[in-house]
């Protein structure tokens, strides 16, 4: 395959592939093969908790405490999720496996649960790895995603707990190479 750049002509592998609206199957799998984290991100509406699984959060500064995440356009948690001044991501444990596909699947899912609110009205879950209550600080159009930036108020680590890992459509654990403990 070549693929003509601006003025000279570049070689690629045969797996290479342009991405393009009919092999997005193929982006998504090679994309899908960074592994990251997963939360859950909630927020309050008028019809009770709202929760949304993501694992496109990532750290963005430190000073000042600002975070990012990417929402589905198409999603049906869209308006709820593009409107909310303040959400709490939750960076989840290996024991919610399930509670982060049940919520990617259904959006009802934490809407009748009884739920804790946190110092800024949102609802939050009474386990995880890290929780950051945030307020939104600035979005971004970003394609068929919206890029939510959110500033860090409050950031509650829980101790003794093995974060979820996410990768080629599987949630995991993080296996760590222990010769490299410090
Ligand atoms: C592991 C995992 C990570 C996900 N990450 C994101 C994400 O970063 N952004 C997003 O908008 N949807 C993400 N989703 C999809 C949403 O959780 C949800 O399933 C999707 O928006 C469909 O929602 P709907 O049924 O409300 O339309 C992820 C799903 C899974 C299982």
């Amino acid at each position: 395959m070549t693929i003509p750049a601006t003025n000279v002509a570049v070689e690629v592998a045969s797996e290479s592939f342009v991405p393009d609206f009919t092999n997005q199957r193929l982006l998504r799998n090679a994309l899908g093969c960074y592994g990251t984290g997963v939360t859950i991100v909630t927020a309050a509406t008028e019809s009770g908790p709202a929760a949304i699984t993501v694992n496109s959060f990532a750290s963005v500064s430190l000073t000042p405490p600002l975070v990012l995440w990417s929402l589905d356009r198409h999603g049906s948690r869209f308006e709820t999720f593009s409107q909310a001044e303040h959400y709490s991501i939750h960076v989840l444990n290996t024991d919610q496996q399930s509670l982060c596909m049940e919520v990617a699947r259904d959006p009802q899912r934490l809407a009748h649960a009884t739920l804790a609110t946190s110092p800024y009205g949102v609802p939050v879950l009474d386990e995880c790895a890290v929780r950051l209550d945030c307020s939104r600080e600035a979005v971004h159009e970003a394609g068929d995603h919206l890029i939510i930036v959110g500033r860090v108020l409050l950031a509650t680590q829980y101790d003794h707990v093995q974060p979820l890992a996410f990768c080629r459509g599987k949630t995991g654990t993080f296996a760590f190479d222990q010769s490299d403990a410090a």
